[in-house]
This record gives C-alpha cells, sequence and structure tokens, in this order.
C-alpha cells in the first residue's frame, strides 16, 4: 500500500502482547466489574482484540476527541466530540488508548474522567512514544516503547487512512509525496 513503510511492530508481537496484558488485567481485577473506554477513533481496534482476552464482566463506553493545534502538535486542550454514554461513579474504569504522544490528550481524559468519581481508573495504551511525554503519566498497562517517530497501522491513521492495517508501521512520506 502507498505510504506504508517499515514494519515495527508485527501483527503476531501485537497479538502476543495484547494477551499479555489482558491476562494481568484479569487477574489484577479479578472478582471486578470493569468498564472499558476506548477513545475513538484510534483504539477501536486494541480495544476489540484486548476485551476478547479478557475474562471478567466487561462493560464497554466510548469516548471522541479532538485535540485543539496544529495537524502536528497537540496544544494539551481537548475538545469532547463523544461523551460516555453510562455514569462511571464508583465504576473501575480502564481507558483505552491507541498512543502516547506528548500525553496531553490522556492526561486531560484522565482528569476529566477522574471528575466523575470513578472507583479506580487505570490506562491501557498499545503504544508509548519513548522520551517525548510533557506531562507526568502514570500509565499501568503498556503495550510498547516506540522510537519518537510517526506511526500508522492497527487503529492508527495519517490522514484517516492505515487504519486498518493489522501491524504497526512508519509512515513513508516520500511514497505518499511522489503519489
Ligand atoms: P498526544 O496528546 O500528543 O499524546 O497525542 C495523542 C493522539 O495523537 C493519539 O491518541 C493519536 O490519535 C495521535 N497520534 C500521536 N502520535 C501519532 C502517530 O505516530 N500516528 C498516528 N497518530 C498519532
Ligand atoms: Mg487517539
Amino acid at each position: 500500500m502507498i505510504g506504508v513503510g517499515k514494519t515495527l511492530i508485527s501483527q503476531e508481537r501485537i497479538q502476543e502482547r495484547i494477551k499479555e496484558l489482558a491476562a494481568r488485567i484479569s487477574e489484577d481485577y479479578a472478582g471486578k466489574d470493569v468498564v472499558l473506554v476506548g477513545v475513538l477513533k484510534g483504539a477501536f481496534m486494541l480495544m476489540s482484540d484486548l476485551a476478547r482476552q479478557i475474562d471478567l464482566p466487561l462493560e464497554f463506553d466510548f469516548m471522541a476527541v479532538s485535540s485543539y493545534g496544529s495537524a502536528t502538535q497537540t496544544s494539551g486542550v481537548v475538545r469532547i466530540l463523544k461523551d460516555l454514554d453510562y455514569e462511571i461513579t464508583d465504576r473501575h474504569v480502564l481507558l483505552v488508548e491507541d498512543i502516547i504522544d506528548s500525553g496531553l490528550t490522556l492526561n486531560y481524559l484522565l482528569k476529566y474522567l477522574n471528575g466523575r468519581k470513578p472507583a479506580s481508573l487505570e490506562v491501557c495504551t498499545l503504544l508509548r512514544k519513548s522520551g517525548i511525554q510533557q506531562v507526568a503519566l502514570d500509565v499501568k498497562y503498556e503495550g510498547f516503547e516506540i522510537p519518537a517517530q510517526f506511526v500508522i497501522g492497527y487503529g492508527l491513521d495519517h490522514n484517516q487512512l492505515f487504519r486498518n492495517l493489522p501491524y504497526i508501521a512508519f509512515l513513508d512520506e516520500d511514497q505518499l509525496t511522489q503519489a
């Protein structure tokens, strides 16, 4: 596919890592009901694969957000496009994210969700870019630490494309500009 660069994380490694995370989550929350809150659109694939490996009574909710700022830089101010459908007060909430880049989106979401007084609030992210977070974040479940470069696939897009790739790849910008 034009624009898809070198593979960073194969489909097999993603699925293996998700099984490990799901096993930890199933153990950590044993005996509890959990609400998975996915951040659209990027987290939809992780949410789907992760949920199928978790052995707990699970409920699902989704939020959609867009960050103000330029295309490549988030400002930390987040606009909520779709709020939760259900109350999370006194619930065990696990926020599911695709990637933590600056960390500003997640930082905002955690403050917002904590304001609803959940019984607990933790984060599961597939990817975290190494060394570029602008805020200190406590992320309990993390799939992979990756270099601070733009990646696509497995839910992550470039101009809304490439979300359907079952693996994570670098973006090949040269191919895109030639096409
Ligand atoms: P942050 O607020 O800077 O942490 O950015 C969070 C959001 O930016 C993510 O949830 C993604 O939607 C998007 N994003 C950040 N880095 C990438 C990337 O490498 N590829 C695709 N989307 C990204
Ligand atoms: Mg996202």
